[in-house]
């Protein structure tokens, strides 16, 4: 079975083209034609911006695909798309251009929930060949049989949720933010860092030679009896934290030295010292507190439903720091249950973790549609899938 996934839903435009067999998945293309140097100098996605390039960046990326797939449209069995949640501006394109694939080559289009994606991405293990999952050539891989149950953290951009999976395409919420999510804060204070976008590598980078004791932020909702995570209180106490500084010049907008050299920064008349030690601990700080909540609020659940296997998703996952004190506290706690780190590639927005999901979706008999019937939802809820 050869699906063909398309994925839209934030700033990435995303082709994947891979041929399925009893626990394989072959990748014979898997483009991804990021966004991100056009919207850094907002300090964020612009989703009429991020909409433009989808439909500037659709037909090439298409045709890329196509021509590393080197295979004819009509070997195509499946169009998949992401369909929701994400901005409803980009998620069109997306949806669109799959709509018109599946009448034109008169296929069956399947609707996949962007989490959902990121679930699935956990699905592609052990390559059978050398190469990297994401480029021009072809790679082989085993399909995951996981044990049930499992626990899923997503940590993205717009979502932070934990997710529990008690068997295939079955998903319930236990948790998720009230307010931001974590990868929106790590973008936001890189923000007020000045250190540009997206903000959660930079923040990691700047983090490292940080001292992540310095200062005590605020751990939300971390005693809270239940899943949820807030983050928007952690971004107050890190602007609190930059406001406070008492080398803080006087209340007007200057570009100036300070005595020791560094550079005042200017931010809506408030000027903040921007040297980079402080920028580091900040960073280090802001991280650790991200890290305690996340990593208290998923063991805490794997405990209570007494999962197999942990599994994360979303481009906050990709953060090393989160990875190591996730497997330490893992080990220490709760040592049987199993967790392995995802490829990098495959954990930020791309359209291969689409086709998996649309794979698994479609070997149950789900979301098989014509294209008429599929629609962009920028809210769409994972768990009314299953
Ligand atoms: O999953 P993703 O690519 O797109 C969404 O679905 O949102 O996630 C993007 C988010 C951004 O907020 C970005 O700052 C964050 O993932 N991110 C990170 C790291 N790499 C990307 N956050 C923390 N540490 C990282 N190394
Ligand atoms: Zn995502």
């Amino acid at each position: 079975m050869i699906i063909l996934s398309i994925e839209t839903s934030c700033d990435e435009t995303a082709v994947a083209i891979v041929r399925f067999s009893k626990n394989k998945a072959e990748v014979l293309s898997n483009i991804v034609s990021s966004q991100v140097k056009a919207h850094s100098k907002y300090g964020g996605v612009v989703p009429s911006l991020a909409s433009r390039m989808h439909l500037k960046n659709m037909a090439p990326v298409l045709r890329r695909a196509f021509k590393n797939a080197k295979i004819s449209k009509k070997k195509i069995d499946y169009i998949a798309v992401t369909n929701g949640p994400g901005l409803i501006p980009a998620l069109m394109i997306g949806v669109n251009a799959a709509k018109s694939l599946s009448y034109t080559l008169n296929r069956p289009l399947v609707g996949v929930n962007h989490l959902e994606g990121h679930i699935y991405a956990n699905w592609l293990k052990q390559n059978l060949e050398v190469e990297l999952p994401i480029g021009s050539s072809t790679s082989k891989f085993c399909l995951w049989k996981p044990e049930f149950p499992i626990l899923c953290l997503i940590v993205s951009g717009g979502h932070t949720q934990i997710i529990l999976m008690k068997k295939d395409l079955n998903y319930k919420i236990i948790g998720e933010t009230v307010d931001d999510a974590a990868g929106e804060a790590f973008d936001k204070i890189a923000k007020l860092l000045e250190l540009g976008y997206p903000g959660g590598p930079l923040i990691e980078k700047m983090a490292k030679k940080g001292n992540r004791n310095k200062f005590k932020f605020t751990r939300p909702m971390i005693n809270s009896k239940n899943y949820n995570f807030s983050f928007s209180g952690l971004k107050t106490a890190v602007l609190y934290e930059m406001r406070s500084q008492q080398n803080f010049p006087p209340d007007k907008a200057c570009l100036e030295r300070k005595p020791n050299g560094g550079v005042w920064g200017v931010r809506k008349n408030i000027e903040v010292s921007l040297d980079d030690q402080y920028k580091q601990d900040i960073s280090a700080s802001f991280q650790q507190a991200v890290i305690d909540v996340l990593i208290s609020k998923t063991i805490r659940a794997a405990k209570q439903y007494k999962v197999k296997n942990i599994i994360l998703g979303g481009g906050v996952s990709v953060n090393k720091e989160l990875q190591k004190q996730l497997r330490e506290a893992k080990n220490k706690e709760i040592p049987n249950t199993k967790y392995q780190t995802l490829n990098n590639k495959l954990s930020t927005d791309n359209a291969l973790m689409i086709a998996i999901a649309a794979y698994y979706n479609i070997i149950n008999n789900k979301n098989i549609k014509d294209w008429r019937s599929v629609k962009a939802d920028a809210n769409l809820k994972i768990s009314t899938l299953s």
